[in-house]
């Protein structure tokens, strides 16, 4: 091959000899300051992303029925992180001999969890909520992730207006909603449908009406009961058309499936884009099988093995707690990728509609334990948790 030279290449080539000479002068001239020890960038990094929080329960009161709220501050006396109102917590404790965790939506604005409180609404049902409502006082300590989920306000994907659809104890993500935009930091106007059986078992009443000067619009529908003032029946696209042009809003729903599966059933008629409708994760719930068999588990966490029943009416994330094996998790609904661990043996299934997996992970062989079952013995490789 034949190189071309150029006059310029030489002079290039003689600033190259004095490169070194360059360098040495320049660094006998820089500073003999030490660099610092941390830096504006990764200190607002460890602010926003602060990982798993220490954190105390301050405050419990009753809500309604079977529901109460907790507070909690950082056990560091630090502000919890900035979020988006919608977004839930993973809270972690320790009941009886099992690490366990679930997830809870933030009822707090962003603005009071930034002033170091975070409030979470609770119903008592199930393991950890139940032992919450039951047991939880004031100066227990717990551990808290960051704020995650994808259920919240995005002004390119979701319309001006929304609609709020609350099942129960699905109000709290709309509490912090309507809390945020009353604050002023949300660009949406929200009409709010919340349903339960009577007005006794309504949560955040109190809250919620006072918000109705500062633009939230909240309809009660009560199923059990008819009082002046109340909605009676259900969510129906009849009673949607009464308060806003079904077509021209985003929806968001937070309740229980039921819920969510009547709702659909009364948008069908608007033929609505899949944008337009934005469901709550929940939970992975237990199998109704009748004599559901015991399989063992083998968790391989770095270079330790643990092994342990698992039932197949359970997931294998609930059975790595009930093993007290701290395994990482958030949404405990398939979508976060948190727990996503490496299948090495064994036969599975994963839960309808939840397998939120990327195309490599189902190739490569990865699960999220949150929403698979085992159908025979099985072993996984997880992911040491903080
Ligand atoms: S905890 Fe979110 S995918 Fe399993």
């Amino acid at each position: 091959m034949k190189f071309k030279k150029q006059i310029f290449g030489f002079l290039d080539m003689l600033r190259f000899t004095k490169l070194v000479p360059n360098r040495r002068a320049a660094l006998a001239a820089g500073s003999t300051e030490p660099l610092p020890k941390s830096w504006r960038t990764n200190e607002l990094a460890r602010r926003l992303h602060p990982g798993m929080m220490d954190v105390e329960l301050t405050a419990v009161r009753q809500l309604a029925p079977g529901m109460q709220e907790f507070v909690f501050r950082r056990l560091d006396g630090g502000a919890f992180p900035f979020f988006r109102a919608g977004q839930y917590i993973s809270l972690q404790g320790i009941v009886g001999e099992s690490i366990v965790s679930r997830p809870y939506s933030i009822v707090s604005s962003p603005r009071e969890a930034l002033a170091g409180k975070l409030a979470l609404g609770v119903a008592d049902a199930g393991f950890f909520s139940g032992y919450l409502n039951r047991e939880a006082k004031p100066g227990d300590r717990f551990r808290m992730s960051e704020p995650s989920g994808e259920f919240h306000y995005e002004t390119l994907r979701d319309k001006p207006q929304i609609v709020c659809v609350a099942g129960g104890a699905g109000i709290t993500p709309f509490v912090s909603m309507a809390r945020s935009m009353a604050e002023g930091d949300e660009p949406f106007s929200m009409t709010l449908f919340y349903g339960a059986r009577t007005e006794a078992q309504l949560a955040y009443k109190k809250e919620l009406d006072a918000l109705a000067d500062k633009g939230l619009r909240t309809v009660y529908v009560l199923s059990d009961e008819e009082k002046p003032g109340f909605e009676h029946g259900f969510v129906t696209a009849e009673l949607l058309e009464q308060y806003v042009d079904p077509r021209e809003v985003t929806y968001f729903l937070c309740g229980p499936q039921a819920m969510y599966a009547f709702v659909a059933g009364q948008l069908a008629k608007y033929s609505l884009p899949v944008k337009a409708v934005h469901k709550d994760a929940t939970c992975c719930p237990n199998l109704a099988l009748d004599a559901p068999r015991t399989f063992q588990l083998t968790v391989h966490v770095r270079d330790e093995v643990f092994m342990m029943p698992a039932r197949e009416d359970e997931t294998l994330l609930t059975a790595m707690e009930r093993g007290s094996i701290p395994a990482p998790n958030k949404c405990r609904a398939g979508g976060c990728g948190y727990c996503h661990s490496k299948w090495l043996g064994g036969e599975f299934c994963i839960a309808d509609g939840r397998d939120g997996r990327r195309e490599a992970d189902r190739k490569f062989g990865f699960i999220h334990p949150c929403v698979t079952y085992p159908l025979s013995d099985i072993e996984i490789d997880v992911p040491a948790s903080e």
